[in-house]
């Protein structure tokens, strides 16, 4: 068996710079085998408030299903994960849910269900609750539609009529149809032409700010990444190889790393980001 001392994350800046108490999400010694396959080994990862977490990962290294371990949809073969400092994987099915209720999925397949229009798909959580009058429901989905930029002539739309744009931002208004804290985005730009992914990318950081949410996403593309993200895990090796602020996970020497930031367009995206930064001190 691998030596675990040598598993362990890269020491880079591990927290964000700025106290912000204690990490929303806590995943600790986590495994997860499918048969014989293992696919975590020993992963270790916190999340803090307030901060946009990226999981950056070859494909098939295991994002999707962490994702699903965070979400309680998964159960990992060994270790903890920690959300709002419960232990999902020990809570009993109904407070799972009354928990999920305050967080927020954008799936990476299957984004909408098929079958109901807008209006329904965003109205479904809201529903869920049981709780709330259809009048009440009625203005909320309006209002989230109002959110994620699509007007109310798209309420009664089906998703097979929406454009993919519309589609991720339908989603992404019932991903927020319960005010959740916490939003995970699994490849939200993925299949978006550049100017749909600059609007959505723009979208997100507008929600987060305002809704002072926390977000964890994954996503292979690396505008959007820099775009976004506060800290960056990398996810190689079955583990959490580094985790940090994308300029010192960059420093990282590692094949995987190499490969998916320092290719032309790594070279790219990390040129508009130094731009960006020099535009933004002399603003200052
Ligand atoms: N329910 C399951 N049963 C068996 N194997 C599974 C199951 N779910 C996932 N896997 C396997 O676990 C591995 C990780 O899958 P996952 O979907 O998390 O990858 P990913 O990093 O999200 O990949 P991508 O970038 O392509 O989306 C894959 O090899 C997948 O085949
Ligand atoms: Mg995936």
């Amino acid at each position: 068996m691998a030596d675990l001392k040598e598993r362990a994350p890269q020491r880079l800046n591990k927290r964000p710079e700025e106290d912000v108490g204690p990490p929303v999400v806590e995943i600790r010694k986590l495994w997860t085998r499918f048969g014989r396959t293992v696919v975590h080994q020993d992963l270790n990862l916190d999340i803090y408030a307030g901060e946009i977490l990226t999981i950056v990962g070859g494909s098939g290294t295991g994002k999707t299903v962490l994702l699903r371990q965070m979400l309680g949809l998964e159960r990992p073969s060994e270790g903890c994960v920690k959300v709002f400092g419960e232990d999902i994987s020990q809570a009993d099915p109904e407070h799972l849910q009354h928990m999920r209720n305050h967080w927020g999925m954008l799936f990476q397949q299957g984004a909408l269900y098929s079958a109901l229009s807008v209006f329904d798909n965003i109205a479904f959580p809201m529903r869920e609750l049981r709780a709330l009058p259809e009048d009440v429901i009625r203005d909320a989905v309006l209002l989230k539609m109002d959110m994620v930029g699509l007007g109310p002539e798209h309420a009664n739309k089906m998703p097979s009529d929406l454009s993919g744009g519309m589609v991720k931002r339908a989603a992404l208004a019932r991903a927020l149809a319960l005010e959740p804290r916490l939003l995970f985005l699994d490849e939200p730009t993925a299949g978006l032409d550049p100017d749909l992914s600059d609007a959505f990318v723009s979208l997100i950081q507008t929600l987060h700010s305002e809704l002072k949410l926390t977000v964890v996403m994954v996503t292979h593309d690396l505008d959007t990444l820099f775009a976004l993200s506060s800290r960056i895990a990398v996810l190689a090796e079955k583990h959490v190889l580094a985790v940090g602020p994308a300029c010192d996970v960059l420093r990282v020497q590692h094949p995987f790393i190499k490969h998916f930031f320092l290719g032309p367009r790594g070279q790219r995206a990390l040129e508009v980001l130094e731009e960006r930064h020099a535009q933004n001190e002399s603003e200052d």
